[in-house]
């Protein structure tokens, strides 16, 4: 690996290579701990919660798969297609909640793969402090495997396969041993995306333990957005061009790939068949009601997961002029640039914080000034 590939501009993000244990018993890095992280680290008890008892959250609250949708048909794709006129109601309501299920399951993927990832942080930073955010990390990340786990089991028994696009670009930035690549592969890109999934879920689901479960989840997520956050603003401003223009390129590329396939029929072909559905004819369907002015205007609303993660990006600075008009197609740039810091989710975490402070007897507003403030300073 050259220097350039690693990037390190701040030394609370220095790395070693993954095997590297004995570089961590050097005896002068243990006094060396950066307090970029401290807040968010004593923030962590606030928000505490436990998806294996009932205090925070219970499994047991009943859903009627087979009457009842779990999210307003109107927040499906193909039902804004050809694909309506071919089904009954049963079936409409068969292929929303299928639908919830598929991304569900790719949740719950993508948090083992947010456990594998910060526990590999904590094998590859050298200081102490980001090393203690990053085990506090994996162990949220750890009940929101159990969170996710449960509440699948709860609604259909099993989850689905993770989707090829998912699986590989989890399977790269874990593996990876660069630190950027991690951050904003994780940080930014999975845990925007996830933001943006849960802020809508959070607003629109009809089932309550879905809601709740959305809320305590975006307790932790928040401050997960917070780090990425914070090296962004340590790192991206002192990068040589070059190197920024490379992080720059490969978010675009893992952005359009994301955007390519999250929807894409092929993965969901199993639904599809169940309900007498070839997975190209979907295809077809989906393309066709895109040619259509108001429909890719409905379509374009679906696609408000993505703000979040490409706001995050811009706001990072790892969105230029050079791929801004990329990024057009999906979301209103200008309004963008317009926009503060704040994320859509942040209200919502905030709100769920207060909530788990008040439960868990906590005295302070700790966790609120963490994630209002300017943890970086
Ligand atoms: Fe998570
Ligand atoms: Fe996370």
């Amino acid at each position: 690996m050259s220097s350039n590939e690693k990037m390190t501009v701040d030394s609370a993000y220095e790395a070693v290579a993954p095997d590297d244990f004995p570089a961590m018993m050097d005896v002068d890095r243990y006094g060396t701990r950066s307090s970029a992280f401290d807040k968010i680290i004593s923030a962590t008890h606030d928000h505490f919660w436990d998806p294996l008892d009932d205090k925070y959250i219970d499994y047991g609250q009943p859903f009627d798969l087979e009457r009842e949708l779990l999210m307003p048909s109107d927040f499906n794709m193909e039902l804004k297609t050809a694909v309506s006129d071919k089904l009954d109601e049963k079936q409409k309501i068969y292929l929303v909640n299928e639908n919830v299920r598929w991304t569900m399951s790719s949740i719950l993927h993508g948090e083992q793969g947010a456990l594998a990832l910060s526990a590999s942080l904590c094998h590859i930073l050298k200081d102490p402090g980001a090393q203690e955010y990053a085990a506090n990390q994996t162990r949220e990340e750890a009940r929101h495997v159990t969170g996710f786990a449960k509440y699948i089991q709860a609604r259909w028994g099993k989850p689905t396969a993770c989707g090829v696009v998912l699986e590989q670009l989890l399977n790269e930035i874990v593996a990876s041993p660069l630190v950027w690549k991690k951050l904003v592969g994780m940080q930014m890109i999975v845990e925007g995306l996830a933001m943006g999934t849960f802020a809508t879920f959070y607003a629109k689901t009809n089932d309550p333990l879905l809601r709740r479960l959305m809320q305590l989840v975006m307790t932790d997520e928040a401050f997960h957005h917070k780090f990425g956050k914070i090296w962004a603003d340590r790192t991206v401003p002192r990068l040589p061009e070059s190197e920024r223009e490379l992080i720059e390129d490969w978010a675009l590329e893992v952005f359009m790939t994301l955007m390519r396939n999250s929807s894409g029929p092929e993965q969901k072909k199993e639904i599809y068949e169940r309900l007498g559905l070839d997975w190209r004819w979907v295809q077809g369907a989906l393309a066709e009601a895109l040619t259509d002015r108001n429909m890719r205007s409905d379509l374009q609303e679906s696609t408000n997961v993505f703000r979040v993660l490409i706001k995050t990006l811009l706001k990072a600075g790892i969105i230029t002029e050079r791929t801004a008009p990329k990024y057009a197609a999906y979301v209103d740039m200008q309004e963008l640039y317009g926009e503060g810091d704040r994320m859509v989710g942040d209200d919502i975490a905030e709100e769920g914080i207060k909530y788990l402070q008040e439960l868990n007897g906590a005295g302070g507003g700790n966790a609120v000034f963490a994630l209002g403030g300017t943890a970086a300073e």
